[in-house]
């Protein structure tokens, strides 16, 4: 399959240079054919019957196996969520985190990580990295690490510059257990997860799901208590006696059935995807830094990171992403921090980074 073709199965690119799978990914014509098939089919024959529901629990075990491919995990340890922000809840509940424990995580996280952290009641120490350059980042974190800390919470990929997080060296030299958030990584660039303690994946994003949909990779998911516990975890019950029996493996973390429609539409994401996808994605992602360095913008982003290329914008950051929306380019401003920033999958091409620094240009 060439490039083209692999970019003719998504229809938003007919219009737009559509570069926010960092938010949500583009959605394929396959995608959305399985979603809307199955919504026609509920339509005409009710969403009850036992065929419904085994066809359901079946294709929940096939997107098991196709994100845990995507992460290079078994599927075995592998729970199907709605989000990161909910595989960040299964483990730190589950890890039973309060306070009088110690977590160090950073100031470049994404409150889907930094929030459930602090709900926790728990001690956080931050590492300060947001600004840093990126081979800094395992000194400053690793050094916030103490005899007390029960956990490291980072991201494998910054949401805010796209800058690599290197957290195998860390969970390597701290020995400290480590959930790291995927959000931005899985399905963006080549993910090992294995090594890591917890993983959280986001489908909707670079795997271009549907939206509400996830995952979680769990070591050992012997050694972390189900308590956010839901129906689809469940190998039996027994109400009367209140009592329960998880299912084996991660499968006991579900913490809830995603909606058919939406199972069926990510397993239609993950069914065809191109070889050679990361390095066609890094390849587009560094020619966009070129470009825009080329035009005088200020870009944030190191070379060789990942996909997200981000950038100050001087003046009004939200009007700037508005008068781009008019032009078909759709990039997202980062709240607060004046910046711009450009997600590039395997996807786009570069017409789509043309019409983004004329774009900026025609705005400035
Ligand atoms: C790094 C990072 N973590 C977490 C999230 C939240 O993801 P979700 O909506 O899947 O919980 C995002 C969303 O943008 C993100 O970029």
């Amino acid at each position: 399959m060439s490039w083209p073709e692999a970019r003719a199965r998504f229809p938003v690119l007919e219009r737009y240079a559509y570069l926010n799978a960092g938010t949500f990914g583009p959605l394929s014509r396959a995608t959305l054919e399985a979603t809307a098939r199955l919504r026609s089919w509920e339509a005409a024959h009710g969403r009850a019957s036992r065929t419904y529901f085994d066809e359901m629990l079946e294709g929940r075990e096939r997107v098991r196996a196709l994100v845990a491919e995507q992460i290079g995990v078994p599927a075995h340890n592998l729970a199907l969520t709605e989000s990161t922000t909910q595989g960040v809840h299964v483990a730190v509940i589950g890890l039973g985190l309060g306070s009088g424990d110690e977590v160090v995580t950073t100031d470049a996280e994404h409150f889907g990580l930094t929030g459930p952290l602090v709900a926790t009641g728990a001690t956080l120490r931050i590492a300060r990295v947001r600004d840093a350059p990126a081979a800094d980042v395992l000194d400053l974190i690793a050094r916030e690490v103490t005899p007390r800390t029960r956990l490291v919470a980072t991201s494998a990929v910054s949401w805010i510059d796209g800058k690599v997080f290197p957290w195998h060296e860390l969970r390597e030299r701290t020995q400290v257990p480590i959930l790291v958030d995927g959000a931005q990584a899985a399905g963006a660039i080549e993910v090992d997860a294995t090594g890591a303690d917890f993983y959280t994946v986001s489908a909707q994003k670079w795997l271009c799901g549907p939206d509400a949909t996830g995952a979680l990779y769990v070591a050992e998911p012997e050694a972390l208590p189900p308590r956010l516990v839901g129906y689809p975890g469940a190998e039996s019950y027994d109400i009367a006696a209140g009592t329960w029996q998880p299912k084996e493996g991660a499968r006991r973390f579900d913490p809830a059935f995603l909606p058919a429609t939406s199972v069926a539409g990510l397993e239609a994401a993950l069914g065809d995807l191109p070889d050679g996808r990361f390095a066609r994605a890094r390849e587009l992602a560094e020619r966009c830094r070129e470009l825009l360095l080329q035009q005088g913008h200020d870009v944030v982003t190191e070379p060789g990171q990942a996909t997200l290329v981000s950038f100050r914008w001087p003046g009004d950051a939200e009007a700037a992403v508005a008068a781009l929306a008019e032009r078909r380019v759709i990039v997202r401003e980062l709240p607060g921090t004046g910046l711009l920033r450009a997600s590039i999958g395997w996807w786009n091409d570069g017409s789509d980074l043309e019409r983004l620094v004329e774009g900026l240009a025609a705005v400035d």
